[in-house]
């Protein structure tokens, strides 16, 4: 069963029947404010931060599933029936319905009534204001008198207020009306406001929910949209929403245009927005903007591949997601909805990793915030408020209202080793190589950076220190211990031991040595290539198991994922991680891949682990309660999919790898959404696995780091174009039969058209790479700017 398609040549994902099994999200915003907003138009906007600073109310988890929203409601005059343009919240048999969720903008079209009717929203890469963008068209042969509504829920900043303790949102908050503009003044705050305003002079308005909504009604049948009229209510205190209402009248055939702005700030600045978005030019300009934004970015590689569902993906939606992570964090979305504020270390430093390519700017504001919250010792913290660690922020107001929240406590926010995460900073190593060997910006190693806990050092140096950590961080047998969690939250193995830990030392030790090399830092490639020997040895020695790797060893010292384990046998993570990291040697490498297939792989992706735990087990951690098959326990775990894929490319089995990049790639599912139910167009959390009745079903869409690690492994080992110190790197690895694919890839200034045949029809190998014509012999060297440069790769 599907509910909508993918239009490639517009970007869009199409949604024709609106009652979907779940909310299918999209965000809007690509700066400092952001709206997830689902395919029915509800969700909530905020500013910077879902947790101090929310401009629209969302209740979550709620029945139905996603209100209030941002709404537009319309009115038969003559007749009295009324509808909104977004089916919900009315839900009318609409004649007609599509919403296109496109590249930062949602687009909602019906016809009811022979009325056609529009509403995008977005917002402008320079403006921190929503525009609700209303097209009506009277499509009938009669003359049609009608009545146009907004809809809205303010929401105080904080949302622990507005959640929780209502006595502020409910007597230190009010609304009033004047101009045309909706002020929701949160008086408790200093200076703090939203507001809501329009392109014409309304006909009446209301600023208070309960007024508008009426006694025992809901969104669905709004009291003042029954009447025709808003009732002129605004008060000091109470719940407040943005309502402004027009009367049209709409000769046959005529169409007209309303535009309603949600946005930050007093009437002033309502004012300001009104003005400006008064003038349609501007806001069909705004939206140019955003789309060319989106091009320039998307441009930057496309690729052309026998496999359409890869290019739907690479080409837009996968890119569109990496990117939603590196901007927005992990902490906005329907399932989180704003509870906390940061950067979740290990998720940041990954995703940051996979798209220096499409937004260095932001990755290297990442990465230096990443190394502020790094201490001397090496580690990293759990960064759940980033004001603290950036400096340039810190005595300023972090928002242009200024909220409550109070400076962070610096003494709270630094852990010692029982709360850190084993894995956290070493994904930093690698995502700052792949920052430099994009950017050219080598000089960024010797830039100083402080640490948390005092004191300062270059980027170098942080690298090593990192490395250093876990170097001395090792238990009994010399493996990396586990301590609060690995990358695995909920294998909480404390002083026990952590397989993918070394395995991902190891790796990020491979990366430091190319920097290491590349800097000319002979010392430390001797100190660092030692070091890593070590770790392979000990990982060799300690965490073979005759067919695959363990995953860890308790504190206890008991095994975990063994031959002989009932539960929890074969693990991804460890068995991916052995040779993606190149620890494994070929032999074993095989054997623990073949493991993966076997026991892991299903139709829907493959299982972080199998058979799942049902007994609860302490040593092993929080994964033993979570109920098998889902989550951390036996689901198809998105995230470490792309392991896989990128171990069978290190094997050469492209067809491996292809078969499973397709199971997990949401596109394929597009028609069995009544076994998925969550959007097609995002790579979700997890899958339900096998161990549970809800095998297939995907949760948590967008705000997962399977989007970032899908794009880096489907493009850098899959089609295999990636970077090294010295230049870009072709060396795919595809199926069979495959007769070969095109990629055009920008870099530096130049452009790269890549044509890959494969006549001899090979899963992986390079007969020969021209560049312009010309035999190249190892990585392809930056070429100079403004180029345009043929390179030719066959091969066999
Ligand atoms: C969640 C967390 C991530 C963690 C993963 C596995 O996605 O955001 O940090 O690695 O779960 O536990």
């Amino acid at each position: 069963m599907k509910y909508g398609y993918f239009d490639n040549e517009n970007r869009e994902y199409v949604i024709e029947r609106p009652d979907v099994p779940a909310s299918w999200t999209n965000y809007l915003g690509v700066k400092d404010m952001c709206a997830v907003i689902s395919h029915n138009a509800g969700g909530y906007l905020f500013y910077k931060s879902a947790q101090h600073h929310r401009i629209t109310r969302f209740r979550p988890n709620g029945v139905p599933l996603d209100r209030p929203g941002h709404y537009v409601y319309l009115r038969d005059d003559e007749t009295g029936d009324y509808w909104s343009v977004s089916w919900q919240p009315v839900a009318k048999d609409l004649k007609y319905f599509q919403c296109r969720h496109g590249l930062s903008y949602s687009k909602f079209s019906s016809t009811y009534g022979g009325i056609g009717a529009e509403q995008t929203l977005f917002i402008p890469v320079e403006d921190d204001v929503e525009l609700w963008d209303v097209k009506i068209k009277n499509n009938s042969d009669r003359k049609r008198n009608l009545s146009i509504f907004s809809y809205c829920e303010f929401s105080f900043n904080e949302i622990e207020i507005d959640n929780q303790n209502h006595q502020m949102s409910l007597y230190c908050a009010g609304s009033n009306y004047g101009d045309g503009i909706i002020e929701y003044d949160l008086f408790y705050v200093p200076g703090a406001y939203h507001y809501f305003a329009s392109n014409f002079e309304p006909d009446s308005f209301d600023c208070l929910r309960d007024k508008f909504i009426g006694n025992y009604r809901t969104e669905t049948n709004p009291a003042a949209v029954e009447l025709g009229q808003c009732g002129g209510s605004s008060e000091l205190g109470g719940n407040h929403c943005g309502s402004l209402h027009k009367r049209i009248i709409l000769e046959p055939g005529e169409e007209t245009r309303i535009v309603y702005m949600l946005g930050e700030g007093n009437r002033d600045c309502g004012r300001i927005i009104k003005q400006k978005y008064s003038n349609i030019e501007n806001v069909d300009k705004a939206f140019t903007e955003l789309k060319k934004y989106w091009d320039r970015k998307l441009k930057i590689l496309q690729v052309h591949t026998p496999n359409e569902g890869m290019d739907t993906m690479l080409n837009t939606w996968n890119l569109y997601q990496a990117e939603t992570n590196v901007v927005w964090s992990r902490f906005a979305s329907f399932i989180e909805v704003g509870g906390r504020t940061g950067l979740g270390y290990r998720d940041t430093a990954q995703d940051v990793m996979c798209i220096p390519h499409s937004n260095p700017a932001k990755c290297r504001q990442r990465i230096i915030e990443l190394l502020r919250g790094q201490v001397n010792m090496g580690y990293g913290l759990h960064l759940f408020d980033p004001d603290w660690f950036d400096p340039e922020k810190k005595n300023k107001p972090k928002i242009k209202s200024p909220t409550i929240v109070p400076e962070p406590d610096l003494s709270n926010m630094i852990h010692g080793l029982k709360d850190t995460c084993s894995d956290d900073a070493l994904w930093l190593v690698p995502a700052i190589c792949e920052y430099i060997k994009e950017t050219g910006e080598a000089v960024l190693l010797d830039e100083r950076v402080t640490f948390a806990d005092g004191g300062e050092a270059t980027v170098y140096e942080h690298m090593k220190r990192i490395l250093d950590f876990s170097a001395q961080q090792v238990g009994a047998t010399g493996i990396c211990k586990g301590l609060r969690a690995d990358w695995n939250d909920c294998l909480n193995l404390g002083g026990g031991e952590s397989a993918m830990v070394s395995f991902l030392h190891y790796w990020a030790l491979q990366a430091f040595l190319e920097a290491a090399r590349f800097a000319g830092r002979q010392e430390d490639v001797q100190k660092y290539g030692t070091m890593a020997d070590k770790v392979r040895n000990s990982c060799e020695k300690e965490l073979w198991d005759g067919q695959w790797y363990i995953r860890g060893i308790t504190a206890k010292g008991d095994k975990i994922g063994t031959k002989e384990s009932r539960e929890g046998k074969v693990h991804l993570e460890s068995n991916a991680w052995a040779v993606v990291s190149g620890v494994a040697g070929k032999e074993r490498a095989l054997s623990c891949m073949d493991a993966v297939d076997e026991y892991l792989y299903s139709d829907f992706g493959i299982h972080l682990n199998s058979p799942s735990f049902t007994q609860p087990d302490d040593d092993i951690g929080f994964i033993t309660r979570v109920y098998r098959g889902i989550k951390e326990n036996g689901a198809i775990f998105s995230h470490p999919n792309p392991w896989a894929w990128v171990a069978e490319c290190k094997l050469g089995r492209g067809d491996r790898a292809m078969k499973f990049y397709n199971a997990l790639l949401p596109y394929n599912q597009n028609d069995m959404i009544e076994i998925r139910e969550a959007e097609p167009y995002s790579y979700c959390q997890f899958i339900m696995g096998r161990d549970h009745t809800a095998h297939g079903r995907a949760r948590h869409p967008w705000l997962t780091g399977s989007a970032g690690w899908a794009y880096f492994a489907a493009t850098r080992y899959m089609l295999g174009i990636r970077l090294t110190f010295d230049g870009m790197v072709i060396d795919p690895c595809i199926p069979e039969s495959w007769e070969g694919f095109q990629a055009d890839r920008s870099w530096r200034g130049a452009e790269y058209r890549i044509s890959v045949r494969n006549p001899g029809r090979v899963q992986k190998g390079i007969k020969y790479i021209k560049l312009n014509g010309r035999l190249i012999e190892d990585a392809i060297p930056p070429q100079p700017e403004g180029t345009v440069n043929m390179v030719e790769v066959i091969m066999g």
